[in-house]
């Protein structure tokens, strides 16, 4: 199995360039299923996710071929089932639900796995494709779902949701009459699928803010799209640059998608100047704490949640971190204090004192975000960081190491470490 080795203490200069963004990659890889004929996908970040989600659509029936940045999936039968074996590797999966449901009247999805941050339902998506007229049950681990043609209804979400926000919005697109979604996920990445149905001739609104109208179309084409650049990887090199220090240029960086973060990050001391399409990042003086609270877009986002508890870590006083969107998202922690990080866990909140400084240590990833965080203490700590199970990594980080050995960190890939 793969790790990475670190040697911290480096500071960082130069440029990392932000790849596609997986988030959005995926949902818009399943969106080929509502239409026939041959769709490219452009910007499409070199991930395991990606290659999980070209083996979905194969086994679905569909000619794939994946080299990223280009990824050209085309028409043909679908057997509508998604097997445990890949949907277990990654939970998006369950993105085909809707689409095979809307086009074939007919889906047998595994219930999924995927990182293990808590229980994650899929309640809301099952209950939004119900109010279209869906019927749903369950058969030895797997949702089915029947119908004919969907029927345009109101579904109002529980809770802001990204994937069943998507999942809904690919069903309704092809449904007979308007649908109306309330409390939709407003992140880039729900717009940058809803950009995508319209191109197949969907007609869809609203979405970015919490109402999103759906009229249903007879039939969808094919598209040819590229993917808006990843905010969390760019948010990810962000605070890497600022815990390590040094002089670093993000380019490809969704600035105005990422202004809870860059706030954080400017109210810690760090210096971020925009700068054409990308951000410059110094670190001159010391850092201080801020408190943090994740929430939905446009709020902090739990996907930074623990890159930038490395990042407190390192800040005069103490910070209070509390993670709103998923429970049992801190499993980074217990790995931090091995560093040397002196966090505390209470509930729903990390409060992360000012350490000296963190050691280099051998830790083991547990899930994507918080194998970046890892990395990132790794970055800075004195001696040397193995980071262990990063096939975690791998899922949604695109050549991490090599971005970052190019602009000197001392970095590289290790093959068979032990587990
Ligand atoms: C997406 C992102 C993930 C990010 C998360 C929150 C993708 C592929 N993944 O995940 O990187 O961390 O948004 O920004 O886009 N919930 C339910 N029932 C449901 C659906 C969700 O209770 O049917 C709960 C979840 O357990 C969680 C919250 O709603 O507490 C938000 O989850 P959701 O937005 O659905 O996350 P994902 O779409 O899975």
């Amino acid at each position: 199995m793969d790790g990475i080795r670190i040697v911290g203490g480096a500071p960082l200069s130069g440029t990392i360039r932000v790849s596609g963004a997986k988030n959005a990659a995926l949902p818009i890889l399943c969106a080929t299923l509502l239409s026939d004929g041959e769709s490219l996908v452009r910007n499409v970040p070199r991930l395991r996710d990606i290659d999980t989600a070209a083996q979905l659509l194969r086994t679905l029936g569909r000619d794939v071929h994946a080299e990223p940045p280009q990824v050209r999936v085309g028409g043909g039968a679908v057997t509508p089932e998604a097997p445990y074996e890949l949907v277990k590797q990654m939970r998006a999966s369950v993105l085909v639900l809707g689409p095979l449901t809307a086009r074939y009247g007919r889906a047998r999805v595994s219930l999924p796995g995927g990182c293990q941050i808590g229980t994650r339902p899929i309640d809301q998506h099952l209950k939004g494709l119900e109010a279209l007229g869906a019927r749903i049950h369950l058969e030895s681990g797997y949702v089915v779902a029947e119908s004919g043609r969907l029927v345009g209804a109101e579904v109002v979400f529980d809770m802001p949701t990204v994937t069943g926000t998507e999942n809904l919005m690919m069903a309704a697109a092809l449904a007979r009459g308007r649908s109306t979604l309330v409390n939709c996920a407003r992140e880039p990445e729900v717009v940058e699928v809803a950009r995508v149905l319209n191109k197949m001739g969907a007609r869809v609104s609203g979405a970015g803010t919490d109402v999103i109208h759906v009229d249903g179309v007879d039939e969808l084409a094919p598209f040819d799209h590229a993917i808006i650049s990843d905010r969390i990887e760019a948010g990810t090199y962000m605070v890497a640059a600022a815990a390590a220090g040094g002089d670093v240029r993000i380019d490809n960086v969704p600035v105005e998608d990422l202004e809870a973060l860059i706030a954080k990050l400017r109210g810690a001391g760090v210096i971020l100047e925009p700068d054409g399409n990308g951000v410059r990042i110094v670190r001159r003086d010391g850092l201080r704490s801020v408190d943090v609270m994740t929430s939905p877009h446009p709020g902090f986002p739990t996907d930074m949640q623990a890159q930038f508890m490395v990042l407190m870590c390192l800040a005069e006083g103490t910070s209070r971190i509390s993670e709103t969107v998923f429970e049992n998202r801190f499993m980074h922690v217990p790995e931090l204090v091995r560093m040397g990080a002196e966090i505390e866990v209470q509930g729903h909140t990390a409060f992360v004192r000012h350490v000296q400084r963190l050691d280099g240590a051998s830790v083991m990833a547990t899930d994507l975000r918080a194998s970046a965080s890892l990395v990132i203490a790794g970055l800075v700590a004195h001696g040397e960081t193995l980071v262990r199970r990063v096939y975690h990594l791998d899922r949604g980080y695109e050549h991490m190491e090599e971005k970052l050995a190019a602009v000197g960190a001392r970095i590289e890939r290790v093959r068979g470490v032990s587990p």
